[in-house]
């Protein structure tokens, strides 16, 4: 499926307006892949992304959805989670969100894609059903899961997947883990979970976690990746919709060091440590979206006033490395690495 591709790079899906349909055409007239996210947005909202986009760039172009995992919030451990932040919502003067949960708006997406023949749907947080893979396939669309173990990699080759993202845990932003338990789960590192799913499979592997510069695309291929998918690498670029605070703190000398928090939405998401992360990581239960609900405006207004320690700056271990550099010019460096020796 990945023969649509020029260039083994794809543009991650960055949801809250960080992958923005300006990026995803700019990394897909390049001869990459760029990638809309789905989640969070409303059908419409994200129709009008993927005409805006259409509008960029008539190259193949991908959109990522989140799959609704079952609602297993331990409610009592969400509430006393409400009363320790209230005192954050009284800081910024804003009112926590409501924690309750939705399904993102799943079956309106999938039609969405579905109607719009998106040329690349790709998964996170679970796996589709088998129906709604065939009805996408049906489409013409090529169907993508996000896996973190080779147990998930399984389910989702049982599905019918065309390709597997092999995400690994020096990866930005959310983990894809099918299950949210807040039992532990193992942390794979890419490269053995890479040579994990390629021992099972022959589908294309597209390998996340960690990727900044040409050198780590070709570890990664020689690994098994059939193409690499860089997110971090992307959020210094000015097409890119990282806000200011977060692009300030990217670089800033002050922040040392990412970890995987529950602390922001209720799912283990990597980002880089600040103050809200130290303070409630061990206090978030495993309760998403409700967590994401509870902190959202604490988490916008933090933005407005350019408080990154209240933020959530999602970044992958490989964050300083990041480029603030124009995406096509990016795609141009790290081909020109990728294919030097
Ligand atoms: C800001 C940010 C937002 C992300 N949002 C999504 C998303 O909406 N859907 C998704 O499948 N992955 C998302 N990811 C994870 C990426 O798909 C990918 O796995 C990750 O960026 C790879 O690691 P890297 O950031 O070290 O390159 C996000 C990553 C970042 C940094």
């Amino acid at each position: 499926m990945l023969e649509i591709l020029k260039y083994p790079i794809i543009q991650a899906p960055m949801a809250g307006g960080v992958s923005t349909p300006t990026l995803a055409a700019a990394v897909s007239n390049a001869g990459g892949l760029g990638f809309l996210a789905g989640g969070y947005k409303t059908v419409e909202g994200l129709e009008k992304d993927i005409k805006e986009l259409r509008g960029q760039t008539a190259a193949a172009f991908g959109v990522n959805l989140f799959v609704p995992g079952p609602d297993t919030a331990d409610q009592q451990a969400v509430e006393a989670y409400r009363a320790e932040l209230l005192k954050e919502a009284e800081k910024l003067n804003v009112s926590l969100g409501a924690p309750v949960y939705d399904d993102d708006a799943y079956a309106g997406k999938i039609e969405l894609v579905r109607s719009e023949r998106v040329p690349v749907v790709s998964f996170t947080f679970g796996c589709p059903s088998r129906e709604v893979v065939q009805t996408l396939q049906e489409g013409g669309s090529k169907v993508v899961v996000t896996v973190t173990s080779a147990e998930e990699a399984a389910a989702a080759l049982d599905a019918g997947a065309d390709a597997l993202c092999v995400q690994g845990a020096e990866a930005g932003g959310h983990r894809g883990t099918f299950s949210n338990a807040p039992e532990p789960q193992e942390d794979y590192g890419l490269l053995v979970l890479l040579r994990l799913v390629r021992k099972m499979t022959d589908v294309p592997l597209i390998a996340a976690g960690g990727i900044m510069d040409g050198a780590a695309i070709r570890a990664a291929l020689a690994a098994g990746a059939n193409a690499a998918q860089l997110g971090t690498a992307f959020l210094l670029c000015p097409e890119s919709g990282t806000n200011p605070a977060y692009r300030q703190a990217l670089t800033d000398p002050g922040f040392t060091s990412t970890r995987i928090t529950r602390a922001f939405t209720g799912r283990r998401a990597r980002g880089l440590v600040n103050r809200f992360m130290e303070t409630y990581d061990a206090l978030a239960p495993a309760a998403y979206p409700h967590v994401h609900h509870l902190t959202q405006q604490l988490r916008k207004e933090a933005a407005a006033r350019g408080s990154a320690e209240c933020m959530s700056l999602w970044a992958g271990q490989g964050y300083r490395m990041a480029r603030a550099v124009p995406a096509d010019q990016l795609i141009r460096e790290l081909m020109s690495e990728f294919q030097g020796s």
